[in-house]
């Protein structure tokens, strides 16, 4: 019986890696689980809020009452916010670690091994931003992402606060293993242009409820 005052509100959360295609049978991707990002839809639906989780490829459950869509690639995950935000949404939250590059051209045939040489060279180009895409058109009254980073973690989260254009940054150090990437343990701290908040470290699903509960309380005077 939780206090329902996210009632009324659209959020759209991505969680989960993308993965980007070589050939067929191969694909560059990483090692995010989805725990942060699902845990965040699951922690907005509790409090009422209708949720819709685009998710890279994960092998968790999708929690209860939160409409998933699933993708693969960023450019498909770019896709299914933009139709998914047709209406401006009121809160987006980037969990999901987005892969920076693509194959320049994926195979459409499984590539063969080369006999007459011991090195591979794969052109990769750039994915789209999917957030900075999202803010730049503003498609969410609140758009809210997360930095992982292995060093220089505040300086380079508020770089990517204003570069990108966002409301609010969850600065995450991805350089620990007892926190971050697939880990059911997180901790984080929450930038905004004029605040930081550095919550304790706790289970993915417990932080959840209190970055659900911040960003629900700072929607109106931060965004
Ligand atoms: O999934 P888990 O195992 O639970 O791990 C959680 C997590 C560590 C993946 C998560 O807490 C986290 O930090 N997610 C962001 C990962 C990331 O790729 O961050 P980044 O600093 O590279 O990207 C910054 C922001 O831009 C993110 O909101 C990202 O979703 C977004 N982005 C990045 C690149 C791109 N092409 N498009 C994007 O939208």
């Amino acid at each position: 019986n939780m206090l329902q005052d996210l009632a009324g509100q659209h959020w759209v959360i991505t969680a989960g890696p993308t993965m980007e295609a070589i050939d067929p049978v191969r694909y560059i991707s990483n090692h995010s689980s989805g725990k942060m990002g699902y845990a965040l839809a699951a922690a907005a639906q509790a409090r009422g809020a209708n949720v819709t989780l685009i998710s890279g490829p994960v092998k968790i459950s999708v929690p209860n009452d939160v409409h998933i869509i699933p993708v693969k690639s960023a450019d498909e995950m770019l896709a299914a916010c933009e139709t998914v935000m047709t209406l401006q949404a009121d809160v987006f939250i980037g969990a999901a670690a987005v892969a920076d590059f693509k194959m320049k051209a994926a195979c459409d045939q499984k590539m063969k091994k080369q006999t007459n040489s011991d090195e591979l060279t794969l052109t990769l180009v750039k994915n789209p931003d999917i957030i900075a895409t999202l803010a730049s058109k503003q498609l969410a009254r609140c758009i809210i992402g997360f930095a992982a980073e292995t060093q220089n973690v505040m300086d380079y989260a508020k770089d990517k606060l204003a570069r990108k254009g966002l409301d609010m940054i969850i600065a995450n150090d991805v350089s620990r293993t007892d926190i971050g990437f697939n880990s059911d343990e997180n901790q984080v701290t929450v930038i905004t242009k004029d605040t930081t908040w550095q919550p304790e470290k706790a289970a993915k699903a417990d932080l959840a409820v209190s970055l659900v509960d911040y960003i629900g309380s700072h929607y109106h005077k931060t965004c």
